[in-house]
């Protein structure tokens, strides 16, 4: 088993106000904790949160005997191990019966009443979380043994492992059982996986097949440090050994395992029939794309232990409780040919055309293969058998090639050594694994530019479907981005599908784009390497799109999370000439250049945070409340979605509020707004 540091041989006496120090230090540590990576809900800045640890840390190695197990600075992983130990779960961590489809829910739901002399049970329905199921052991409160399920009897010890999860409390909080095991699945949200596999092949190595392999691989690493680079995340659904503490119901457990300090999925319900269980299966299933981690179903289980108790088990799984599978998010397809693709930065990416396939619900037919090592590693040729994988909104890609294909093999696809839409030479990139056609006034280039800036992430011009995209191209209306601000009536009028009232709102959709925020101009321009997330990273550290420009690979390096690779590209993407003409052009396509407030005066709590207002607030209107929170650093949007941080809720709130609570966004109640902006 692996311990936490051990304390020096000879104690220094610690001192009654220094021992009063740490304790406060540590309580104020496991709140903030708590509050950023449990609840979501920071209530103090990263430099205060460093400022209070570094002080611990500074006592901890003063006075070494005062180090404990929990301490809030054990969280940062411990030497590497040369092997896992294997732990024994007291209580068998059993697998699932499974059921498709209602008819087999209803079978089961049958079957229990029977055994249960015509008693219909309440049942508790949890999503079924993709990823790597643990056990972890409290005694008195403290973490003192985490593992892997392994074969339901014996785990590994993935102890020092654990304990590096921010989600998963060294102790608990509030009155502890004597022992408890708490049970849960680690994952790596969808969002961290594409970003880490994005990183992973810049640096040409292999990514990671799924986020279940991602989070299991991060997991079982003897190197501690290791996991605790790696954004893992633990939900609980369940308890092992519960003693000195009665919980009678599955409902009540995860109610105490919320207050004891875990993250518990949100889209747990209750349902006293069976009608609400489906009804709740088919909403989280409609749910699914959009939630930011991977689930196969959900986990129906009988709410009340005792029930649980007199239905029992058979050899592998208990009788009460069963998962409902989604349809899955791998199928396996036929390759119909290979083709290559040209993206809005010239890198020139394989995409394997595929028999046509269901996966989980959605029709795919072609798959992203990434790049030409990619290719080779995974040697896809055409009439391969191949498993594709699709989840969430991200595109779908080939997992491997799988035996059953045409025989004999097609020869290896010949990766074409000139752009296969302008014809120019490409050429790889020395320091990454693509190849890229250097014409920037490349039709396909132009096109996927174009489609990036007016997306979503970008300044979203609401209506500009790929269809006029592509026509505004090939007419030649438009040669690159800045050209959308001068369309008018009769431009439009040239396109196909195109009537008097569909140009009316475009243009004014277009319009309202004139204004985006900052974060979504950098990310709208699509420099190489700047993605959402880093624009709003760059929009925070500098408030202006100047200041980006202006900034050298020493100030961009500073910048927590931006390294070497992207500084390099921001720097070459500002110093180019186009560049320049490009922002001029918009600016004069009566585009506004955001800048951050924050930067003026005043601290800027809220910088970096995307709000939405709903509801009626009472102590001011809501523009009002959009002032204070932009003049506090924050953006107010219009809608709700992943890349909202915040919804302030109001009296009243309706669908805005309900697609927060999907979503898992933070949600401020007004009480709780103007203690903030306090
Ligand atoms: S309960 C007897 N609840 O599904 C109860 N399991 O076959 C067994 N899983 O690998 C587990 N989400 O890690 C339960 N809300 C949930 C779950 C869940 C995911 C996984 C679990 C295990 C498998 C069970």
């Amino acid at each position: 088993m692996t311990s936490p540091r051990k304390p020096a041989a000879s104690p220094v006496p610690i001192p009654q106000a220094v021992r009063a120090e740490i304790e406060e230090l540590r309580r104020q540590l496991r709140y903030h904790s708590h509050r950023y990576h449990v609840l979501d809900r920071p209530e103090t800045s990263d430099s205060e949160y460093d400022r209070l640890f570094d002080r611990l840390v500074e006592l901890e190695k003063q006075f070494p005997a005062a180090v404990t197990p929990d301490s809030p600075t054990q969280k940062v992983g411990a030497p590497p191990a040369s092997a896992f130990g294997t732990v024994r779960h007291h209580v068998p961590m059993m697998s699932l019966q499974k059921v498709t489809d209602e008819t087999e829910f209803l079978e089961f739901h049958q079957r229990l009443i029977r055994l249960l002399d015509g008693e219909e049970p309440a049942y508790v329905i949890e999503p079924k979380l993709d990823g790597l199921a643990v056990e972890l052991t409290y005694e008195n409160g403290v973490l003192t043994v985490g593992s892997t399920r392994g074969d339901g009897a014996e785990g590994e010890d993935v102890t020092a492992n654990l304990r590096t999860v921010r989600s998963i409390p060294l102790s608990l909080f509030g009155k502890s059982p004597r022992t408890l095991d708490v049970r849960g699945e680690v994952i790596l949200r969808r969002s961290d996986f594409a970003r880490l596999n994005t990183e992973r092949l810049a640096r040409g190595e292999e990514p990671m097949a799924n986020p279940r392999n991602g989070a299991a691989g991060s997991l079982r690493q003897l190197d501690s440090t290791v996991t605790a680079a790696r954004p893992l995340v633990f939900y609980a659904y369940g308890i092992g050994r519960c003693e000195g503490l009665d919980l009678a119901r599955q409902s009540a457990a995860l109610e105490f395992l919320g207050q004891a300090g875990f993250r518990v999925h949100p889209l747990v319900r209750l349902c006293p029939s069976k009608d609400d269980v489906m009804a709740a299966h088919r909403s989280i299933g409609t749910q699914r794309d959009e939630l930011d981690m991977d689930t196969d179903g959900t986990v129906i289980k009988v709410d009340d232990f005792k029930l649980q108790e007199r239905l029992g088990a058979v050899s592998h799984h208990p009788r009460w409780a069963v998962a409902w599978k989604f349809p899955a998010q791998e199928e396996t397809t036929i390759v119909e040919d290979i083709i290559v693709q040209v993206g809005r930065t010239g890198i020139i990416s394989p995409v394997a055309i595929l028999k046509p396939v269901r996966v989980g619900g959605v029709e795919v037919r072609r798959a992203s293969v990434h790049n030409e090592d990619e290719l080779a590693r995974k040697d896809v040729r055409p009439g391969d058998r191949v498993i594709v994988r699709r989840a969430g909104d991200v595109i779908p890609e080939v997992v491997k090639v799988v035996p059953g294909g045409q025989s004999p093999r097609a020869r290896p696809f010949a990766f074409p050594r000139d752009c296969p839409v302008c014809g120019a030479p490409t050429h790889r990139d020395p320091d990454s694994a693509f190849h890229r056609c250097p014409n920037p006034a490349c039709p396909a280039q132009i096109k996927e530019r174009l489609a990036h800036f007016v997306s979503k992430a970008g300044v979203d011009v609401e209506g500009m479907g790929y269809r006029y995209i592509e026509q505004l191209t090939d007419k030649e209306i438009i040669r690159d981005v800045a050209d959308i601000y001068f369309l008018d009536k009769d431009k439009l009028n040239q396109m196909e599908r195109m009537g008097p009232k569909l140009a009316e709102n475009l243009l004014a959709a277009i319009d309202r784009a004139r204004r985006p925020d900052l974060q979504h101009l950098i990310a709208a321009l699509g420099i190489d390497g700047v993605g959402e997330h880093i624009a709003r990273v760059l929009a925070k550290a500098f408030g202006s799109l100047e200041k980006i420009a202006a900034a050298s690979i020493e100030e961009l390096q500073a910048v927590h999370e931006i390294g070497p690779i992207v500084a390099t590209s921001i720097q070459r993407f500002f110093a180019m000439p186009q560049t320049a003409q490009l922002l001029k052009k918009l600016k004069d396509g009566a585009m506004v250049f955001p800048v951050m407030a924050g930067q003026a005066a005043g601290p800027k709590p809220f910088a970096g945070q995307t709000f939405v207002l709903t509801g009626t607030l009472v102590a001011m209107s809501r523009a009002e409340a959009a002032a204070k929170i932009e003049a506090l650093g924050g953006h107010v949007a219009g809608s709700v979605s992943r890349k909202t941080n915040y919804v302030v809720a109001g009296s009243e709130a309706g669908s805005k509020l309900d697609k927060a609570r999907k979503l898992e966004i933070t949600i401020w109640d007004e009480e709780e707004f103007l203690r903030r902006i306090k």
